[in-house]
């Protein structure tokens, strides 16, 4: 009871920040990320220590509930370490940056070689030849299937706990000490085991892998500082033509006639219907998630490797981070200029039209649904904001040419600076909130949708530290360019005093409150697809509804299990679609908007998420450092 109540009075105090020197602040952010990263691997015990392995970052899995004080509670004690790439090749992208940009602290190149080390460690092990195609969790091999199953071990080691968990003891524990209503929620965290379980024996992502090319650019340009680094990237990564081959093999066609390339998750089409609406006739090819095709994930699906729901989909980030790889590995030559071809032009051109069209667009007012993964929007501009700055600084600093090396990437840059600049500089600046102390900050949900004992509603703002830094380094991508001969970011023409004063705010803001203990520095850098009962595939129209085997599904009870597939194949032409969106599926009328990441109609509703204190800091890190070097 008493460690429930101090938990509740951290939350809930806001305690003064802690005033520093912008230098001084880099230089404590640089040392709580330098203790963060494990120097070796070591066993866990779960629940009470979990396995860490050497070379990576600290993640947590979270759940987000809301609400009521109790759900505060549970949102802040369920945490899971989890060991993935993502977030260290995130980490990882964002010290380089600040040292080959910015005037911050150089993160010492032990730590460097050791997370890519680390990342050698999530090449897919399915293929027999040496390849680029990467996964999120760590494969083990599995005798029984014979295949490489992605097996983050904590996770499952708890669900397999929960076999033998007292759950009546623990309900009626939480009763004891007046949880009212949790008794549902474990219950239902128990119910949902199969599917979490089968949601983890995910097949690689060309999220991952992409981030892992944009890494390799990185590293290439800073191979000076890190030689060691750069040469154990290209040793791990000698067939980087094995994910460009993959692209074009799994990208999503929905004017194709094979249904393995034309079928896409009926939550994807929803939101991008009025993006397809247009441009349908144009053989459209776009960057999906999974490196999977749904006739892979029946047969997968056996063996342990298969797409949630078997089937694919469009996530305008994972987009914004493949856009990102091929830009950044075409201009650093890690990519060869021949491998770029008409097809994989395509991808990339219609690819970054989808982006450019969802910044443009509110997200087709379903960010829960676009940004599948990924809650954080402001993520996603900088991933996409970063492609913007790489083509910037080409330009600048190379004398010989005032266009890109492939007509395609000018007309990509073009379609991203009107975006960035005119739509989403705009947005930024008027969701920006006043502390009325002179700093500005920007919010997104975690932590925004509760109440307190007496139904007065709390913010307690647990994402604002990760959201502030992100619209920094989006704004600074934006409106800055780097000039290689004068070591030095320069401001663009066509900034106004208000955004300069906006940035000097928002760095004024970073600077006292990213360390100090007020907010916390959480992050919802991933997630699972399903943010709620509304973002469930089954209401979304679909034209595919089939068991593995070829059954179709009784199209008015939900299958039961996890062996079906929800789609739709091909393009559905306007009249039909909008005829499908006024009929009930699965007895449920589409949900047309978006209830917020905090449902208030849902009380206890929640959906899994990650968080990286450590990405929190290095993006605030590179923010500040990148700031530091702009010339006033
Ligand atoms: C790799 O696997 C493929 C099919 O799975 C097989 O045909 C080929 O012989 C294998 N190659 C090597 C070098 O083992
Ligand atoms: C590179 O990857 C491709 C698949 O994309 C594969 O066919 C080829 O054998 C790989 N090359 C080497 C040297 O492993
Ligand atoms: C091997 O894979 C099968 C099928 O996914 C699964 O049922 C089994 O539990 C796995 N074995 C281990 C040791 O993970
Ligand atoms: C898609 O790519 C094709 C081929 O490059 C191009 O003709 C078409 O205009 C593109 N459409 C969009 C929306 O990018
Ligand atoms: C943008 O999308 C949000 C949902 O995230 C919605 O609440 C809002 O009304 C939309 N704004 C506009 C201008 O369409
Ligand atoms: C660009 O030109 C200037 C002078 O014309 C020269 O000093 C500089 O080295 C050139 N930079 C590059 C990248 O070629
Ligand atoms: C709590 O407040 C909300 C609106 O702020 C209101 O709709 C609800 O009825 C209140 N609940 C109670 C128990 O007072
Ligand atoms: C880059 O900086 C150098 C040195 O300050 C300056 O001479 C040059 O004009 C700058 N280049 C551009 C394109 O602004
Ligand atoms: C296909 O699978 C479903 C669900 O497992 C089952 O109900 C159905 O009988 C199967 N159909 C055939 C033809 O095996
Ligand atoms: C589908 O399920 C409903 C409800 O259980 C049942 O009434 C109906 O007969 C089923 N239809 C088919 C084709 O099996
Ligand atoms: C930005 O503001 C600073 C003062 O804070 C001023 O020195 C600088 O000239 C401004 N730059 C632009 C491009 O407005």
């Amino acid at each position: 009871m008493s460690a429930l109540l101090v938990v509740c009075i951290s939350l809930c105090v806001a305690v003064p920040a802690v005033h520093g020197s912008i230098n001084s602040v880099m230089s404590r952010l640089s040392d709580r990320i330098f203790l963060d990263q494990n120097t070796r691997d070591s066993p866990g015990h779960p629940p009470f220590s979990w396995s860490h392995n050497k070379g990576l970052y600290g993640t947590e899995v979270k759940l987000n509930f809301h609400g009521e004080p109790e759900m505060a509670v549970l949102r802040e004690a369920f945490s899971i370490y989890d060991n993935n790439m993502f977030a260290t090749a995130w980490i990882t992208a964002c010290s380089l940056e600040t040292t080959l940009y910015g005037t911050g602290p150089m993160t010492i190149p032990l730590m460097i070689d050791s997370a890519v080390e680390a990342i050698g460690n999530f090449h897919n092990r399915n293929y027999n030849f040496t390849n680029s195609i990467m996964t999120f969790w760590p494969q083990v091999y599995n005798a029984t299937t014979r295949t490489f199953q992605s097996t983050p071990s904590n996770l499952l080691q708890l669900l397999q706990l929960a076999d033998t968990f007292p759950v009546k003891l623990i309900e009626d524990l939480m009763k004891i000490f007046g949880l009212k209503d949790m008794e549902q929620v474990v219950e239902h965290l128990i119910q949902e085991k199969d599917m979490f379980s089968r949601a983890f024996h995910i097949p690689p992502d060309f999220d991952d892998t992409f981030v892992n090319l944009g890494l390799g650019a990185l590293l290439r340009n800073a191979q000076e500082s890190y030689p060691q680094s750069w040469k154990q990237w290209q040793i791990q990564n000698s067939n980087v033509t094995s994910a460009l081959h993959a692209l074009r093999k799994y990208a999503y066609r929905p004017s194709s006639t094979n249904p393995d390339v034309n079928t896409i998750d009926p939550r994807t089409y929803f939101y991008m219907r009025s993006f397809l609406s247009e441009h349908h006739d144009e053989n459209l090819a776009l960057v999906p998630t999974w490196i999977q095709n749904t006739r892979e994930a029946m047969q997968g699906d056996k063996k342990g490797v298969s797409m949630p729901f078997s089937v694919n989909n469009v996530d305008v980030t994972v987009a914004a981070n493949a856009i990102y790889g091929l830009t950044s590995g075409l201009l650093s030559n890690i990519i060869d200029d021949v491998e770029f071809d008409a097809d994989l032009q395509r991808i990339y051109l219609n690819t970054s039209s989808l982006i450019a069209h969802e910044l443009s667009y509110n997200f087709s007012s379903r960010p829960d649904l676009a940004l599948t993964y990924y809650p954080s929007k402001h993520e996603c501009y900088w991933f996409v904001a970063r492609t913007l700055s790489l083509m910037q600084r080409y330009l600048l600093n190379n004398n010989e040419t005032d266009t890109l090396p492939f007509p395609v990437m000018n007309t990509v840059k073009l379609a991203f600076e009107n975006t960035l600049k005119r739509e989403v500089t705009p947005e930024i600046l008027k969701a920006s909130k006043d502390d009325f102390e002179g700093r500005i900050y920007w919010d997104n949900f975690l932590g925004d949708g509760d109440i307190n004992s007496d139904n007065s509603s709390v913010v307690r703002a647990e994402d604002r530290i990760f959201t502030t830094a992100m619209v920094v380094n989006t704004l600074i991508d934006v409106w800055t360019v780097y000039n290689q001969s004068a070591f030095r970011l320069e401001w663009l023409p066509g900034v106004s005093p208000q955004l300069n004063d906006t940035i000097k705010r928002a760095v004024a803001w970073l600077t006292d409150f990213s360390l100090g203990p007020t907010y916390k520095p959480w992050n919802t850098f991933f997630s699972g697809s399903g943010k709620g009962l509304k973002s469930l595939p089954f209401w979304y129209p679909a034209n595919r509804i089939e068991y593995m085997n070829g059954t179709a599904v009784n199209s008015s009870v939900i299958p039961h299990g996890v062996n079906f597939l929800i789609g739709i194949s091909g393009y559905v032409p306007d009249e039909k679609y909008n005829a499908m969106l006024k009929v009930p599926h699965f007895g449920v009328m589409t949900p047309t908007d978006f209830p917020g990441f905090n449902d208030p109609t849902e009380p206890h509703g929640f959906f899994p998420f990650w968080s990286s204190d450590s990405y929190t800091y290095s993006a605030t890190l590179m923010a500040l450092s990148k700031y530091t070097n702009i010339k006033q």
